[in-house]
């Protein structure tokens, strides 16, 4: 990947490869996820990440799950995937889990409006996360992917504010409270005793945040806005930084399948 992509995930947080899989490899890896038809988070969701891992397919005598496995792992090294994780983070990183999972037909949001490395809203975390600890994600759609039908939206540049708001609770300079909604994210950013901490944060970026706070004043997940929207076809990739804030549509036309390779840059 090219030092100009790399550049637009620091920048953006974000960006979308469009005809990452060849045919080929997009009804192959259709197939095997079509196989388990897995939701998310179910057991059959998830992949070996090494050969070690691997190995224990065959231990098991699951045959089927380590020759799909394989080719799921060979896939990561065929496409360089670390190699896009290692020039992102410009240091060593780790492939820390790969899913793929079947999200059928619903009108609900796949999620809501949210930051990732949030605690998930919880009132009171145990320990506050390092903000140089953080998931760079690859989703790849194994289906088409739209405002109607499970895309993804992201607001490019809020990847920053996330960054900021971690730093500033993990250094003690601002006080936690819940930030993984986007409601309360907006919250803590305006907070009267947080004001000077954003300031000078974002004094060479004012407009950023200004900007933010500006197109997400409005947006709720009824929002008709598509402003944000990622549509993309099967066979199609995007690549972001979790600490932006993002959001999961409903799957209305049909079932969703993603595949997705998780890198940190901490083990
Ligand atoms: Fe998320």
């Amino acid at each position: 990947m090219n030092s100009e992509l790399i550049n637009k995930i620091k920048t953006d947080g974000i960006i979308r490869l469009e005809n990452f899989l060849n045919k080929e490899e997009l009804s192959d890896l259709q197939k095997i996820v079509k196989f388990y038809s897995a939701p998310k988070s179910s057991k059959n969701s998830y992949w070996p990440t090494n050969s070690k891992l691997l190995l224990y397919k065959i231990l098991k005598l699951d045959f089927v799950k380590f020759k799909f496995s394989l080719k799921i792992l060979n896939f990561e090294k065929s496409k360089k995937l670390k190699d896009i994780a290692d020039k992102f983070y410009g240091s060593k990183s780790y492939l820390r889990f790969i899913d793929a999972y079947y999200s059928p037909v619903s009108n609900k949001n796949i999620i809501d409006w949210h930051t990732d490395q949030a605690y998930h809203g919880d009132k009171n975390p145990e320990k506050y996360v390092n903000p140089d600890h953080y998931f760079l994600k690859i989703f790849i759609y194994l289906t088409d992917v739209n405002p109607l039908n499970g895309c993804m939206s992201y607001i490019p540049g809020s990847h920053k504010i996330g960054y900021a708001i971690r730093k500033g609770i993990f250094e003690k300079k601002i006080s936690y409270r819940p930030y993984w909604h986007l409601k309360d994210f907006r919250k803590l950013i305006m907070s009267e005793e947080n004001k000077e901490y954003f300031q000078n944060y974002f004094k060479n970026q004012k407009y950023l945040l200004e900007k933010f706070l500006d197109i997400t004043n409005n947006l709720t997940n009824q929002s008709s806005s598509h402003n944000f929207d990622y549509t993309l076809k099967a066979g199609s990739a995007i690549i972001f930084d979790e600490g932006g804030v993002h959001k999961g549509s409903k799957t209305l036309q049909q079932d969703r399948m993603v595949l997705r390779y998780i890198y940190s840059n901490f083990k």
